[in-house]
């Protein structure tokens, strides 16, 4: 079996217009976009319109879609009730996985702008549950990303975390055909609803190989703490057996250059005074992480990655890093949507092979 057995390293399954990652160069381009692009200018709902509608959104679109994502999040908070103990859970992807498994399905244009609305109100719900507080409303009057931290800390967000949370979202919106990706895709193929695609998705992004990094990386700088101990912690983490996390990925051969714009926005922070002790730490760790694993695997180059500085900059923000994989799903369902609607097209079912190894009749 081939290629690296059952990883589908490599093989092509799709045709897509929504984004293309190319894992030598190091470079992601978004329907047309470098990554980098959208991470310094645009907003939640302008990405929407790009992924959805194949333009970044102008502003007649962007207000539309900014009024369509506030009524889904006011509709989403409604629903909280109902939804109930489904968010009474220690793991916050499960509490998401439930509250959005109670949205029905209805018409996939309407169905995208609830999921996307919905993802932030049910993060900031289970949040605020865990503290023992009420869920706080959303504001209409907000932009996405601001309702999104507003709903959180039940206090009027500053801009720049505002803006570095919209470059967060942009970011990581879609990535080829990574895992939640492909799932959402085979549900769609089905002829199954958005919703169980969405669902499906969520259950995928919620492993941590693909979306569960970034709390584990933030754990490990402070379990490192003081940059003098980067290299030894490293160490005594492989020498345990550990994968470092934040580093290495299927198809980066290079540095992902998400985790390049990423870091970029965090030191926007760090000039208004956020986070800059984190960031110093976080790009020594990278150094060495990278040098150490660099000399135990000298034939594959094992670089940062976007939970790197998905970490850095979530933790810079204020979100808790309980909170980091909803986060990416919020984002995320985007792509999940805008792939969802591509698969519909080729209305093929995606049904591959498997040999059998098993014993003879
Ligand atoms: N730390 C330590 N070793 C790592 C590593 C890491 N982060 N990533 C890969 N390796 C090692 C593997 O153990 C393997 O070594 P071996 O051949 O001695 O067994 C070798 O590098 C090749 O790894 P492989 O598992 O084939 O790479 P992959 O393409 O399947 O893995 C990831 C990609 C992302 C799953 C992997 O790099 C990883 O687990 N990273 C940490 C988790 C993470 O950051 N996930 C977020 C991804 S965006």
């Amino acid at each position: 079996m081939n290629p690296s057995a059952s990883g589908l390293d490599g093989v092509l399954v799709a045709e897509t217009v929504l984004s293309d990652v190319d894992g030598e160069q190091g470079r992601l381009i978004i329907r047309g976009f470098p990554v980098e692009e959208l991470v310094e200018r645009a907003t939640f709902e302008e990405v929407c319109g790009l992924m959805w509608n194949g333009a970044l959104a102008d502003k007649a679109e962007r207000e539309t879609l900014r009024a369509a994502l506030a009524d889904a999040r006011r509709r989403a908070f409604a629903m909280l009730p109902s939804i109930g103990d489904g968010l009474r859970t220690k793991d916050s992807m499960e509490a998401l996985r439930t509250a959005v498994g109670h949205l029905r399905a209805g018409e996939p244009e309407e169905d995208r702008v609830r999921l996307a609305g919905a993802m932030p109100v049910f993060a900031a719900a289970w949040s605020r549950l865990q503290a023992n507080q009420p869920a706080v409303p959303p504001q209409p009057s907000l932009s996405h990303a601001a309702d999104s931290l507003q709903m959180l800390s039940g206090r009027p967000p500053e801009p720049s975390r505002v803006r570095a949370l919209d470059s967060y979202f942009c970011c990581v919106v879609d990535h080829g055909l990574n895992a939640s990706t492909f799932a959402a895709r085979v549900v769609a193929s089905t002829g199954s609803d958005l919703v169980s695609a969405v669902v499906a998705a969520i259950g995928a992004l919620k492993g941590p190989l693909h979306g569960g990094a970034p709390g584990p990386v933030l754990d490990m700088l402070d379990g490192v703490g003081d940059p003098a101990r980067a290299r030894a912690w490293l160490e005594s983490e492989l020498a345990a057996g550990r994968r470092i996390m934040g580093m290495g990925h299927r198809i980066y051969r290079v540095r992902d250059p998400r985790a390049a714009a990423l870091e970029r926005a965090t030191s926007v922070l760090e000039q208004s005074g956020i986070a800059a002790e984190r960031l110093a730490l976080a790009r020594t760790v990278e150094r060495e992480a990278e040098r150490v694993l660099g000399e135990r695997h000298p034939e594959r180059r094992l670089r940062a990655n976007v939970e790197f500085y998905t970490a850095v900059l979530l933790d810079a923000i204020g979100i808790d890093r309980t909170l980091f994989s909803p986060m990416f799903a919020a984002s995320r369902v985007v792509g999940w949507c805008a792939h969802v609607e591509e698969q519909r097209r080729v209305g093929r079912l995606i049904r591959p092979g498997s040999k059998y190894v098993g014993a003879p009749a």
